[in-house]
C-alpha cells in the first residue's frame, strides 16, 4: 500500500493509472479537489478495490494520521499543491497554505507515524516529494542545464512555495532522519492537463477557433516531458533513490514556446483541419508577458539516468502527437473541464492583456 496526494490532479492521476497498470499494490489517494482536481481522470478506475479515494487535504494532520494508522502505507507520494505560476502571480496566499503550510502539516503527521514504527518499518518507508526545476530560477542562453547542486533561487510566488517546501523536507530528513526522497522535473504534456497550462490551452482554443496567447515575444525556453515518463521516474526513484538525495527529471527537450505553439497547430492542421482551410497558427496573438517570467529552464539529468538507469520512453515528437490525439478524442473531457470557474478564470488572466500583435504566418 502507497499513499499518494494529490492524485486526481493531471501529473498525479497519470501516476495512479500507471501505478495500478503495472502493480498490485493499492493506493489510498488524500486529494482535496480543488479546480485542479479531476475524478473523471480516474473514471477507469470504477469498482477497483486497489484504489481508495479519500476527499480531504494534506494541511489536515488528524485526517492523515488517520489515514496513515489505518493503511499503514509504506510510502507517502506527495504530488498535492497548487501548480499554476500564472494563479501564484494573481493570488499567492492560497501556494503558501498549500505548498508550505500544507507540507509541514503533512511532514509532521509522517513523522509522528513513522517515528512509532518498528525499527525495520522505519528502515523501508519512504516520503516522496515531487518538485519542479522551477526552484532553480532561470538561465541565460549558453549556461548549462540545471544539475541537482544548482542554487536555489526561485523567482514566482509559486517556485518560491515550491522552493520552501523542498527545503522542509530536506530538513526533515537531515533533523529527524524521516527517509525522504526529492524529485526535481521540467515541465510535464500530456492527457489530463488542465487546460490553463500552455500545451493543453493551445489545443483547446485552436479547436475553439479562440485566440491562441503567447506571451512576450515567444522565446522563453522549456524542456519538456512526457508526463508518463515523469511517473516512471518517480517509480524509479522510490525503487531504488538513495534516501536524502534529491534527482533532477527532464527529456532533454528544450523548445521556444512559440515553436511549441506552431508545432501544436501543424499538428492539429494534419489530424483536424480547420473548416476554412486556414491554418491553425493564424490564431496565434502575442500579449503581455507573465511578470517575472524566466527565460529557460533546462534540466540535467544525467544523475537519475546513470545512478538509477532510468530513460525516457517519448521523444517529444511521439509524445506530442499523443497528447494531440488524445485531446481530439476526448472532447467531453474538456467540455467538463470548463467550467464556470473556468471561464471567470480566463476573463481575469486573459481579459487585461492586450493583443500585441496578431500573426498571421503559418
Ligand atoms: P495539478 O494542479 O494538476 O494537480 C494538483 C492536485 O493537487 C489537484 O488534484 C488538487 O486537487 C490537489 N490539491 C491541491 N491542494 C491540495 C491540498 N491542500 N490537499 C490535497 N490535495 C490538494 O498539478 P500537477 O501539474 O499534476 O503537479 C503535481 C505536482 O508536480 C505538483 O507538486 C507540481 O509542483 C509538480 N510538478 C508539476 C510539473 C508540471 O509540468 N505540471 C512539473 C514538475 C513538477
Ligand atoms: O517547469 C515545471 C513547471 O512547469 C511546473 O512546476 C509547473 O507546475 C507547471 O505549471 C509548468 O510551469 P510553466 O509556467 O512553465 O507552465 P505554463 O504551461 O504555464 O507555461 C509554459 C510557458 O508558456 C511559459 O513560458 C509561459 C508560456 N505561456 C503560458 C500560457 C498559459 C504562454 O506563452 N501563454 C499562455 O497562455
Amino acid at each position: 500500500m502507497i499513499l499518494v496526494t494529490g492524485g486526481a490532479g493531471f501529473i498525479g492521476s497519470n501516476f495512479v493509472l500507471d501505478w495500478l497498470a503495472q502493480h498490485d499494490e493499492s493506493i489510498v489517494n488524500l486529494d482535496k479537489l480543488t479546480y485542479a482536481g479531476n475524478l473523471e481522470n480516474l473514471r477507469s478506475l470504477e469498482g477497483e478495490a486497489r484504489h481508495i479515494f479519500v476527499h480531504g487535504d494534506i494541511g489536515d494532520s488528524t485526517l492523515v494520521s488517520r489515514l496513515l494508522a489505518e493503511h499503514q502505507p509504506r510510502a507517502v507520494l506527495n504530488f498535492a499543491a497548487e501548480s499554476h505560476v500564472d494563479r501564484s502571480i494573481l493570488g499567492p496566499g492560497a501556494f503558501i497554505e498549500t505548498n508550505v503550510v500544507g507540507t509541514l502539516n503533512l511532514l509532521e503527521a509522517v513523522r509522528a507515524h513513522w517515528s512509532a514504527l518498528p525499527a525495520d518499518g522505519q528502515a523501508a518507508f519512504r516520503f516522496l516529494h515531487v518538485s519542479t526545476d522551477e526552484v532553480y530560477g532561470t538561465l541565460g542562453p549558453g549556461d548549462p542545464a540545471f544539475a541537482e547542486t544548482h542554487r536555489y533561487e526561485p523567482n514566482s510566488p509559486y517556485s518560491a512555495s515550491k522552493a520552501a517546501s523542498d527545503h522542509l523536507v530536506r530538513a526533515w530528513h537531515h533533523t529527524y532522519g524521516l527517509p525522504v526522497l526529492t524529485t526535481n522535473c521540467s515541465n510535464n504534456y500530456g492527457p489530463f492537463h488542465f487546460p490553463e497550462k500552455l500545451i493543453p490551452l493551445i489545443i483547446v482554443n485552436a479547436l475553439a477557433g479562440q485566440p491562441l496567447p503567447v506571451y512576450g515575444d515567444g522565446q522563453q525556453i522549456r524542456d519538456w516531458l512526457y508526463v508518463k515518463d515523469h511517473c516512471s521516474a518517480i517509480r524509479r526513484v522510490l525503487e531504488a533513490g538513495t534516501v536524502g538525495d534529491t534527482y533532477n527529471v527532464g527529456g532533454w527537450n528544450e523548445k521556444a514556446n512559440i515553436d511549441i505553439v506552431r508545432g501544436v497547430c501543424a499538428l492539429l492542421d494534419e489530424l483536424r483541419p480547420r473548416a476554412d482551410g486556414k491554418p491553425y497558427a493564424a490564431q496565434i496573438t502575442f500579449v503581455k508577458d507573465r511578470p517575472g517570467h524566466d527565460r529557460r529552464y533546462a534540466i540535467d539529468a544525467r544523475k537519475l539516468e546513470k545512478e538509477l538507469g532510468w530513460k525516457p520512453a517519448e521523444t517529444f515528437e511521439t509524445g506530442i502527437r499523443k497528447t494531440v490525439e488524445w485531446y481530439l478524442t476526448n472532447p467531453e473531457w474538456v467540455e467538463h473541464v470548463q467550467s464556470g470557474a473556468y471561464r471567470e478564470w480566463l476573463g481575469q488572466q486573459y481579459g487585461h492583456r492586450q493583443a500585441q500583435k496578431e500573426s498571421t504566418k503559418a
